[in-house]
């Protein structure tokens, strides 16, 4: 090892799980004069795997076989050209920093070569000192670009789990909460409004947990009635009550080694609480008619839109079922208070429900997000998918325009589905013949748009549109600047005397 860490300096490190490794980084020395490669690769290989090749097919034939970390290249090579072999280079699919090497007199070459993707230049005759600095300088930046790529990818992975959609800063800890939480064996209460995900967010728990018997038990407690519920959740023996022709194994035994997800669970009564409880505290459960405990290993999750709080006080929900529920609670915001995230969850029910209804995918028309941005979304991300289906089937044309919406999200002030229904109604097929549409609006095009009418709505004031918008002031600032939508503040120019 002690040889190789003299060339750490300039390496890059490798880890493997059972072997520490450390790899110089390696340099391709691409000049048609001998005594070039030579001296370059004298002054160089102290520090770097050096490689050398005479001409362009001699360089592409090495890259593709073993690509190089950097290339020294002349910008001419005898019959070849210097800025093709660049090209060339920089296609590869891992392609290495390039520097240019140039006559003195052509560095308007070596520029457009900067221009093309080049790293930098050096001019010949080379100072090998400036050489060497070039390289560990390409490599560092190299280096540091590497790790800002696999952080942003940490962190798009982080922000966007197991299929929950959005940028919201609300979801923010939510994301990092089911992460958290999920490895353990905490109880998780997912309290919102209906369709705002909390089924999904219990999906993501559970496929993130890591249960060894991994299975997903869930129970619609609402739809039960008291004494279903009780033999569904712990099952019944043979004769335990009437009609019971057989033994019934319940969830929980369902659920061993895995999750239980109890949706509704604002709805259970108030022995099945009891119950429950016990379950919960004690890992053993009864089977309705049987006395003997049997042992669970079952991870709960549960969710309610109801206000379980307001229940307790109200002695309809047993005070300490809440606590041992909410060990961890997570509280899902209505759509309403997430708009931003409109445009991202639209364009993807729009992807998924083209494909499971046949048809392309079609973009929203211009006319369409600003309906979908100023509704309020009452049944919340439920809703809106089920707009976008409406929009998917109704659309004969190229864009889904605010016609193939429902009407009833323009109607001032009223809203046609409330929460309470399973699906918004479908408007009956209006033949209306589609008119020419204008471009397609792509997610920056839409993007642009909600800045601009954030801002509108808050004359102008930029800490209010972010509030709007439900992002930082210094993210809307950035956005901003990317859209180049910054006024620049001009020097004032005195008057002539
Ligand atoms: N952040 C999100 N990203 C992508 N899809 C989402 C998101 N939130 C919700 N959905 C989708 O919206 C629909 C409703 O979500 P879900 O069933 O989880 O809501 P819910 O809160 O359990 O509703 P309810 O209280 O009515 O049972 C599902 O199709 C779900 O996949
Ligand atoms: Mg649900």
């Amino acid at each position: 090892m002690g040889a190789s860490f003299a060339n750490c300096r300039n390496g890059i490190l490798i880890v493997s799980p059972d072997l520490l490794m450390i790899q110089s980084a390696t340099v391709l020395i691409v000049d048609d004069e001998k005594h070039t490669r030579d001296g370059l690769r004298l002054s160089l290989e102290d520090d770097f795997d050096c490689y050398v090749a005479s001409n362009a097919a001699e360089a592409m034939e090495y890259l593709r076989n073993d690509p190089v970390d950097v290339m020294l290249t002349d910008l001419r090579l005898g019959e070849d050209d210097g800025m093709k072999l660049l090209e060339q280079a920089l296609a590869m699919p891992r392609p290495p920093v390039c520097i240019m090497m140039t006559a003195y007199g052509s560095v308007d070459t070596a520029v457009e070569a900067m221009r093309r993707g080049a790293y930098h230049f050096v001019t010949k005759p080379l100072n090998l000192d400036e050489v060497e600095l070039l390289i560990k300088r390409a490599l560092r930046s190299r280096n540091l670009e590497q790790e800002n790529q696999a952080l942003k990818q940490q962190v798009e992975r982080k922000f966007s789990i197991e299929g929950i959609l959005g940028q919201a800063e609300s979801l923010k800890p939510i994301l990092e909460t089911i992460q958290q939480v999920a490895p353990t064996r905490a109880t998780v209460l997912i309290e919102g409004e209906s369709g705002t995900g909390k089924e999904l967010v219990a999906k993501a728990i559970h496929n993130l947990s890591g249960r060894p018997k991994a299975k997903l038990i869930s129970v619609h407690c609402a739809a039960l009635s008291p004494q279903i519920l009780e033999s569904e959740l712990f099952g019944h023996e043979k004769g335990a009550f009437t009609g019971a022709q057989d033994r019934r194994i319940g969830r929980f035994e369902l659920a061993d080694g895995g999750t239980l997800f109890l949706d509704e669970i604002g709805e259970i009564d108030a022995n099945t609480q009891v119950k429950l409880l016990r379950a919960l505290g004690e890992q053993t459960i009864e089977r309705v008619g049987g006395a003997k405990p049997i042992k669970v290993d079952v991870r709960v999750v549960a969710a309610t839109n109801k206000d379980l709080a307001k229940m307790v006080e109200e002695g309809k929900f047993r005070e300490d079922l809440y606590w041992r529920l909410r060990v961890v609670t997570i509280q899902m915001p209505p759509l309403r208070t997430r708009k931003g995230d409109i445009p991202i969850l639209a364009e993807h029910f729009l992807k998924d429900l083209s494909s499971a209804n046949g048809k392309n995918y079609k973009p929203l028309g211009e006319d369409a997000l600003p309906l979908l941005m100023s509704y309020d979304w009452p049944g919340n991300v439920r809703e809106l998918r089920a707009v976008m289906e409406h929009g998917v089937v109704m659309c004969n044309g190229s864009r889904i325009m605010a016609r193939h919406l429902p009407d009833y999200l323009s109607r001032p002030g009223g809203i046609g589905w409330r929460a309470t229904s399973t699906s918004p109604p479908l408007a009956v097929s209006k033949a209306a013949p589609e008119l020419p549409e204008k471009a397609p609006l792509d997610i920056h095009e839409m993007e642009k748009q909600l800045i601009m009418e954030a801002l509108e709505r808050a004359g102008n004031n930029r800490s209010e549109a972010a509030e709007l918008l439900n992002m930082s002031r210094r993210s809307l600032q950035r956005k901003l600047k990317q859209m180049g939508m910054v006024r620049k503040h001009r020097k004032r120019v005195k008057p002539a005397p």
